[in-house]
């Protein structure tokens, strides 16, 4: 079965003051913290246990927020990063987490969503071995690790921020890999930001040619929420979805019902616990 590690850390530092008390994943995007968007796509992928690694001074607040993952269906606990030296550190602290198993790798800041992306994730428990890349067309490649291919549409290699990049193909903040991941993770060097980097990892799975890529069609929404206007901008988005189709992106308990984490009855336990609000409301609707 299908792991699933979210990195909750780092420092938030481009969203200061905002992230001076709150840690970043917990801030919302329009109705609910942001943390709740990548749980959900681990949902949507059938994963049935989480590690969170995030700050030791952040653990109470996961903890009130998502406790053990008990009202979902799911397990959740929790693993301390203490300085935010790179997003390949997570892998390593989640070595006894990991065992011999496969694992999705998410980054808790980035979001998801678009039609048959469900399907996409469902196949994911298909996979094997090697490493899964999910690629997306961007405005502002500057910003991102970028996917360069060769003539025949085989993976090159990434390079991370490139100043001068020669196409807009981002690699967004979702892995798939197989447990080698760990010994790969452990070889990786600091780069001149100091930081050991995930595109680095994955280009030790391309030179192996084990990395495979899902490029995210045009219909498909995938944002970062890694500055202010992205927070804004994934905001009005989500609001502006949520508006005219009546349908919630991201909500946890109507995922764990309806993929069957949870039976109707435990729904209603849930639903019960929470107090008079629009949520309330749009939970008893699905009933
Ligand atoms: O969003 C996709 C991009 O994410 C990729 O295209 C890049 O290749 C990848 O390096 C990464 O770039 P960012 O600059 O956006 O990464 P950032 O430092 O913002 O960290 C991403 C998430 O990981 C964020 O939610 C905080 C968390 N994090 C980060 C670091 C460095 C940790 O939990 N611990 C860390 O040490």
């Amino acid at each position: 079965m299908i792991k699933g590690i979210i990195m909750a850390g780092g420092l938030g530092t481009r969203l200061y003051p905002t992230t001076k008390v709150v840690n970043k994943h917990l801030l919302p995007i329009f109705n609910k913290p942001l943390i709740f968007y990548p749980i959900s796509v681990l949902l949507l992928s059938g994963v049935k246990n989480i590690l969170i690694i995030t700050k030791k001074e952040d653990y109470e607040s996961f903890k009130k927020l998502l406790n053990d993952g008990s009202h979902l269906g799911i397990k959740i606990s929790y693993k301390f990063q203490k300085k935010p030296g790179g997003i390949p550190e997570g892998i390593v602290l989640s070595e006894d987490f990991i065992g011999k198993d496969k694992f999705i790798f998410a980054l808790g800041d980035n979001i998801f969503f678009g039609e048959k992306f469900s399907k996409i994730l469902e196949n994911i428990q298909n996979f094997k071995h090697g490493c899964v890349l999910f690629t997306s067309r961007v405005n502002d490649p500057k910003r991102f690790g970028i996917l360069y291919k060769d003539k025949k549409n085989n993976l090159k290699k990434i390079v991370e921020k490139p100043k001068k990049p020669l196409n807009n193909l981002a690699v967004t903040g979702l892995y798939i890999y197989d447990h080698l991941a760990i010994k790969y993770a452990k070889t990786l060097k600091r780069s001149n930001r100091k930081e050991k980097e995930i595109t680095d990892l994955n280009n030790i799975y391309i030179k192996k040619k084990k990395a495979k890529e899902i490029e995210l069609g045009r219909s498909f929404s995938w944002l970062d929420a890694g500055t202010h206007e992205a927070f804004l901008t994934a905001s009005n988005l989500i609001s502006i979805y949520e508006k005219r189709t009546n349908a919630q992106i991201g909500c946890l308990e109507e995922i764990a019902y309806k993929k069957k984490l949870i039976s109707k009855k435990e729904f209603n336990k849930v639903i019960k616990q929470i107090k008079e609000t629009k949520l309330k409301n749009y939970l008893k609707n699905l009933l």
